[in-house]
């Protein structure tokens, strides 16, 4: 089994991820010695602490990236490369100006499939959380709640998640959320998510080599450690890849 990891930012110079393609070569190393073949590009985008790019820009970007990449796949330090499926999507900060572009349909989703990787701000209260998840089910587009260890309303009210997975939204937590060391009460709410079922993928966020690397394999070790193996593979392969094929989700029992 390896693992896809959804939610990464590897497209250099344009958010606070990689700053340069060496960078990106190297996080996709990381990511490949740690079990990783499929991996999504998610820049920032509508997110005011970040310059604004356009759809077509980060496409543009994108395709840049991909040539390099290919290029330097060919020589042999740098042939993991072709192990690696790359992907492009967006992590968009549901701001003013991203609900005007999804009135356009100008937003970009996860490998162009339904699925729309979304972030609020931490202190956001539930209902606006929840307005934004409607417009964005409203567009026929299935939102994918970024980082749901980061809001205050996850803590507060534990079960308005499960109200926003009945509504169709999917629910992705960051594999860090999993490291005891880091933050005692984040693993204990992660874990908590885990075993009550609120979970459907979970990826790195990765934004560099080695403060935030693109790397997942860690949380499998832990999980695998405290449920069934196959639920811990539905989050970090099944259901990844399910999202890129737009396809429907599985919910391990
Ligand atoms: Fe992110």
């Amino acid at each position: 089994m390896h693992f896809v990891d959804l939610h990464c930012h590897l497209l250099p110079s344009i958010d606070d991820g990689s700053s340069s393609i060496v960078e990106t070569v190297e996080m996709l190393r990381v990511a490949h010695r740690r079990g990783t073949r499929g991996i999504v590009a998610t820049p920032h985008t509508f997110q005011p602490m970040f310059a604004a790019f356009s759809s077509m820009e980060l496409i543009g970007a994108f395709s840049r990236m991909m040539e390099e990449l290919n290029e330097l796949s060919r020589q042999e330090q740098y042939s993991f490369l072709q192990e690696m499926d790359v992907h492009l999507g967006a992590e968009n900060f549901a701001s003013a100006e991203f609900r005007e572009a999804l009135e356009k349909r100008k937003v970009l989703t996860l490998n162009g499939s339904r699925y729309l990787l979304v972030e609020f701000s931490s202190f956001m209260p539930f209902p606006l959380i929840e307005a934004a998840v409607d417009q964005i089910l409203e567009h026929e587009l299935t939102p994918v709640l970024a980082h749901v260890e980061r809001y205050e309303f996850s803590y507060q009210l534990p079960e308005s998640l499960d109200d926003l997975k009945r509504r169709g939204c999917v629910i992705q937590i960051n594999a860090e959320a999993f490291d005891r060391r880091r933050n005692g009460e984040v693993m204990e709410f992660a874990l908590s998510l885990a075993r009550r079922g609120v979970l459907d993928v979970i990826a790195s966020d990765g934004h560099d080599v080695r403060g935030r690397p693109p790397v997942v394999q860690g949380a499998f070790e832990t999980l695998r450690r405290e449920l069934p193996e196959v639920a811990v593979e539905t989050w970090m392969s099944a259901n990844p890849s399910r999202i890129l094929a737009n396809q429907s989700l599985e919910t391990p029992e």
